[in-house]
């Protein structure tokens, strides 16, 4: 067999592409296991409790909403919502509780409450000077949840 100058080059560009494949393979898996989840940027399970801790407290002093947390167990409350924020940002947690059509069922909720608690723990986040971005990314969690909490 004769080889040609393409006979040769594609097996070897091929070769190349693969290497090349592999090789970005082992980065990217490497990047994967180094970068810090959402949980550790917003600084692990303390960090979050205060946000969620703080974001009650702005829900209490809200009149627009509070009058719906009457008869809340405030401490059973901020615990699961932790556990959910823990688990949902890739923390150690696996939330155990109900879930966000069941929890809110009955209560029918509009859009205008769920943005109300949704300000109430962007405030939370601007006092506890959690970073634009990181908040854009729990927000960006919490927002597919909206159709199982509002009209329940
Ligand atoms: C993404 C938005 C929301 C999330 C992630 C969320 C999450 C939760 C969780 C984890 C619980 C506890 C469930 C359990 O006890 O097992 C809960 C309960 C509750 N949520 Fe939400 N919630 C959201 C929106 C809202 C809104 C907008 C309101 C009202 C304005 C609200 C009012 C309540 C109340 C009053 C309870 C306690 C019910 C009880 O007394 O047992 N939630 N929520």
């Amino acid at each position: 067999m004769r080889y040609t100058l393409s006979s040769l080059t594609k097996p070897l560009a091929i070769a190349a592409f693969v290497g090349t494949m592999t090789i970005a393979g082992m980065f990217n898996a490497q990047a994967q296991s180094t970068s810090p989840t959402l949980y550790e940027q917003l600084g692990g399970k303390e960090a979050i409790t205060k946000v969620v801790h703080d974001m009650i407290l702005n829900v209490a002093a809200d009149n627009r909403i509070n009058h719906f947390f009457a008869k809340t167990n405030i401490p059973h409350l901020q615990m699961e919502l932790v556990t959910q924020v823990c688990e949902g940002t890739g923390g150690p947690c696996k939330y155990t509780g109900l879930s966000m059509r069941q929890a809110h069922k009955g209560m029918h909720l509009n859009t205008a409450d769920f943005n109300a608690l949704v300000e109430d723990l962007q405030k939370s986040m601007d006092s506890n000077h959690v970073p634009l971005g990181l908040q854009n990314q729990l927000l960006a969690i919490l927002a597919p949840m909206q159709p199982d909490v509002v009209h329940q």
